[in-house]
């Protein structure tokens, strides 16, 4: 989703910096980029496409001090130079992440007061509506307030003035950050924009505003009094971006499965269940568990219904933020509201971990991101150590989400007294050796022959039942996402009440059979598909025993964590693939690492 990073100081490379902040952003995935900077007057260069087009358009050897960068990532208007950022209306420039709703009653307005517009963008209006306040107020900052309490919706923003030597931010319900070294100062959407440069760092609140200029950072509250700045030292390692001989990131997470798996589990427990129940809060008083969370990390929350619903005896409602934030919803002082996010900035997940909190129900967020915002505002904090996650589509992330939640489901169990000695012991046998069997099984050969079945087909089913159905939900998603092949998971049951006539000769129907007591069943299923000319495929059990035209075979282990071992497959057929077809594998076309619009 769209970047900004911005820089005031003494270095005279302005446009390097913008740069090198720009495409440390493009993982969050973007469609065009721009950059404005000040030399006796604020230039602006924008382009459309990669970074590289607008990189081939600037003049590097052009000296400013002063300059705001951004990446676009479509919502109002198509992808065209005039929509991309930063946008100039009268002496104000700006560029802008989020979403400003009331801009359609706002550019009325504008128009009635001979403002025109270039674009077809809701930032082009915010830039009006900012330049309308300058002008009656002759002050920036006023102009931000009055700005602020006009707009609907979300906005992070980067502001130059004509005449003026400072850049200012001002923020909600969109991330943004300042950060400074000893030449300068920056504003960004994430740390990774300036960790190449900055040495310290702090996190802009809701609607104050930053003030930068060369040499210091002042900011204000909403009433404009000064409020003290609380900068730490930034996490050097972001800048590591080695694909380390992959051809992919998705590939690279994917085989970094194994670490995350023992980095996210070792903090909590080590050789014996005790180690849980001493690092891993107590939440056996809650008689209700809400996940809430959007793509793969709801589907990483269906897996943890299945799990915390079976071993734990909790009911649990999956629902995606999107829904939930929106709606009634039956929670109580005995209900637990967990957001899972990769990211900590999804704006869906964000707003309903405000609502619960508003709502005074208690709050647990499963994040990777550390210092994100869901990982700053909820009460709790499970934190996933996945380490940075560049590919668009999650592998890692969202093993490090499953595995936390089968954490959950384990201590919850555990102070239950509803797993006995001996099933305790297998699963800490299987937490133990599950590195060693995600890294055979993700160094399997089988993926390439399955995505050449695949990858000219235009319809893929995933079916499975029970947590098969949540793992079918992944693969599918996965591979829809990265190879635009058309995809749709079905709970295995299901799909002879109306699916099944879309199955024909040489359908590709993937079945997922891991759940002991309702594989005899979804095999009935694979039959019916069988008989109307399907081609199966099978990620099975080592144990199970039926023949598919190809099939995967996994270690079987307990069932807290065979989902692990169940993804590995999913992803790299995904991967295969997408690969076979082409397609850009860590960047898929219209998809946004970070979502934070609604
Ligand atoms: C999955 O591959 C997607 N990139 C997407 O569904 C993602 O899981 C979703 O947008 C949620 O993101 P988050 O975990 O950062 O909140």
């Amino acid at each position: 989703m769209c970047g900004i990073v911005g820089y005031n100081g003494k270095e005279k490379n302005t446009l390097h910096i913008l740069i090198d902040g720009l495409k440390a952003l493009e993982y969050r995935g973007y469609d065009s980029s721009g950059i404005a900077f000040k030399t006796d007057k604020i230039e602006t260069i924008k382009s459309i496409g990669k970074i590289s087009e607008l990189e081939s358009k600037i003049d590097f050897t052009t000296n400013s001090n002063t300059g705001i960068g951004h990446t676009r990532w479509a919502t109002h208007g198509k992808v065209t130079t005039s929509n991309s950022h930063p946008h100039t209306v009268g002496k104000v420039t700006i560029v802008h992440n989020g979403i400003i709703e009331n801009f359609n009653e706002i550019k009325k307005e504008l128009l009635n007061k001979n403002y025109k517009f270039k674009s077809e963008t809701d930032t082009e209006v915010a830039c009006a509506l900012i330049d309308y306040y300058y002008n009656k107020t002759n002050d920036i900052k006023k102009a931000l307030t009055l700005f602020s309490d006009k707009v609907r919706g979300s906005y992070a923003l980067g502001i130059m003035v004509e005449n003026d030597n400072n850049i200012y931010a001002i923020r909600k319900d969109s991330p943004l950050i300042i950060a400074k070294n000893e030449t300068g100062n920056f504003i960004a959407s994430d740390a990774i924009a300036v960790s190449k440069y900055a040495d310290e760092i702090m996190y802009l609140e809701e609607n104050q505003i930053a003030e930068v200029s060369k040499d210091s950072i002042t900011l204000y509250d909403k009433d404009l009094k000064e409020v003290k700045t609380n900068f730490k030292n930034i996490d050097k390692s972001l800048e590591n971006t080695d694909k380390c001989g992959f051809d992919h990131y998705m590939l690279k997470e994917i085989h970094e499965q194994p670490k995350v798996f023992r980095d996210t589990v070792s903090p909590y427990l080590e050789n014996n269940i005790d180690s849980l129940l001493e690092t891993m809060p107590d939440f056996t008083k809650y008689n209700r568990i809400d996940i809430v969370a959007c793509g793969s990390a709801y589907h990483a929350g269906l897996v943890g219904k299945n799990l915390i619903e079976e071993y734990a005896d909790v009911p649990v409602n999956v629902e995606v933020a999107s829904e939930y934030r929106y709606k009634k919803n039956f929670y109580d002082d005995k209900t637990l509201v967990i957001l899972v996010s990769q990211s900590g900035e999804t704006a869906d997940t964000l707003a309903a971990l405000r609502k619960a909190k508003n709502d005074n129900i208690d709050t647990l967020a499963i994040v990777n991101v550390e210092n994100s915002t869901i990982a700053r505002e909820s009460e709790i904090l499970l934190k996933i150590r996945a380490g940075r996650e560049i590919a668009v589509a999650t592998t890692k992330a969202y093993s490090a989400q499953v595995a936390m939640l089968s954490l959950i489901a384990l201590n919850l169990a555990s102070r239950k007294g509803n797993i006995d000695n001996n099933e305790m012991i297998e699963i800490l046998k299987d937490i133990k050796e599950l590195p060693v069997k995600l890294e055979n099984l993700i160094d399997k050969e089988d993926y390439k022959t399955i995505a050449e079945a695949i990858r000219d087909k235009e319809d893929i089913f995933f079916i499975g039942r029970g947590i098969d159905y949540a793992m079918s939900m992944e693969g599918s998603l996965k591979l829809k996402e990265i190879s635009y092949i058309n995809s749709n998971a079905y709970a295995a049951g299901e799909l002879k009440h109306g699916t099944i006539s879309l199955v024909e000769d040489g359908t590709p129907v993937i079945g997922i059979l891991t759940e002991e007591f309702l594989k005899e069943k979804t095999i009935s299923n694979v039959e019916e598909v069988k008989s109307r000319g399907a081609t199966t495929i099978g990620i099975i059990n080592s144990d199970s025993n039926y023949n598919f035209d190809y099939k995967v075979e996994i270690p079987k282990v307990h069932k807290l964590l065979q989902p692990l071992l169940t993804v590995v497959p999913l992803q790299l057929i995904a991967y295969e693939v997408a690969k076979l077809r082409n397609c850009d594998i860590d960047k898929p076309k219209n998809l946004a690492k970070s979502v934070t619009v609604e």
